[in-house]
């Protein structure tokens, strides 16, 4: 199991040429999230709400500073530079653009075969055997093993997209995260990467971190859904509900948004008022300014945590809507 504890991530950043104090970027605000083992825990936000940042706190990039996780037996509070690394063999990881992260002048079986020579299983492995692990996992996300030694830039993007899933699964990891694994490719390939994705979850059950801003695919794909907003989880509920009974104002307006069948205007911005800033943010609840069932208590403090033990869900909200 994957739990988050009160994580908060702040950057600071230059106000402008002249200025000498720097702004900070609230970028994770006292996030607590759970992900059981084998279940898929989709992330939804609009861009800049944190989703990235909270998946490189739990690759060890971003040190939180506030809160901490705990993965199975290891702690980020008391974590080694070596538990790290082994911590890092249970956590496969794709992103939404494959190629930047593979070496062009290397062949695919190389591509595949990293993660076991980083953590030196290829060492105390035969040849033969490192091999026949990449191909075995090379056909299980649909390439033969005749793509071994191509190199990334023949392929394209939804092929490479199998590549670094089959990267990330090689070492056959107990957790995925998946960073907007989709959203660069074509609307036709972007169905065929999460049947993939589900069918593998299947054979190899882990669990994953789903991350998109894509709610239409998102509630296929999850168990449950987490909603994010300017770096806090404002809502936590199962996948087939949560676009249908929410109390958050804020998953409201995302379920609105989604039956919008204008792709060019669907997604977050169907919301009216101020455009968000992690920057400066309100006090009281960040979502105040384009809340339509604010009151004046909403502009104190952040809404506290709601949580439904029986339902594993959760919300953040002083008015929330009625069941
Ligand atoms: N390394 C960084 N330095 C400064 N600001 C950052 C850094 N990484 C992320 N941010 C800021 O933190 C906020 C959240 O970013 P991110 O986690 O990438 O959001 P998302 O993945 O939801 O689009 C954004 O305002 C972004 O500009
Ligand atoms: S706490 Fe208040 S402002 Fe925030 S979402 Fe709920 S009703 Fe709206
Ligand atoms: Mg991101």
């Amino acid at each position: 199991m994957i739990s988050f504890y009160g994580v908060s991530k702040f950057f600071k950043v230059k106000s402008g040429f002249l200025s000498r104090t720097p702004l900070v970027v609230r970028a994770l605000q006292e996030v607590s999230l759970t992900i059981q083992e084998g279940e898929i825990v989709g992330l939804v936000g609009e861009s800049g709400s944190g989703k990235s940042t909270l998946a490189r706190v739990l690759m060890g990039l971003y040190p939180p500073n506030a809160g901490y996780f705990v993965l199975d037996g290891y702690d980020s509070r008391t974590m080694k530079k070596k538990d790290w690394l082994s911590m890092r063999r249970d956590l496969g990881i794709v992103f939404q653009d494959p190629a930047s992260s593979m070496n062009p002048w290397m062949t695919v079986e190389q591509i595949v075969a990293e993660p076991m020579a980083i953590r030196k299983q290829s060492l105390q492995m035969p040849k033969k055997a490192r091999r026949d692990r990449v191909v075995e996992i090379l056909e299980k996300t649909g390439l033969e093993a005749t793509v071994l030694k191509r190199k990334i830039h023949e392929f394209s993007g939804g092929q490479r997209q199998r590549i670094a899933i089959a990267r990330a699964l090689v070492l056959k990891p107990k957790y995925l995260i998946l960073d907007e694994p989709i959203s660069a490719l074509d609307v036709s390939i972007q169905a065929q990467i999460l049947n993939l994705l589900k069918e593998l979850q299947a054979t190899y059950r882990f669990a994953a971190l789903f991350i998109t801003h894509d709610l239409s695919k998102v509630q296929w794909i999850s168990d449950r859904v987490a909603v994010m907003y300017l770096g806090r989880i404002v809502e936590v509920g199962h996948a087939a509900t949560i676009f249908a009974k929410h109390r958050h104002p804020y998953t409201e307006a995302l379920a609105k948004s989604r039956l919008d069948t204008n792709t060019d205007t669907r997604d977050f911005y169907a919301l009216s008022g101020e455009i968000p800033s992690p920057i400066n943010q309100p006090p009281g609840c960040s979502f105040a300014p384009r809340c339509d069932r604010v009151q004046d208590v909403c502009r104190t403090v952040f809404p506290p945590v709601v949580h439904n033990e029986s339902e594993n869900s959760q919300y953040s909200c002083y008015n929330p809507i009625p069941l």
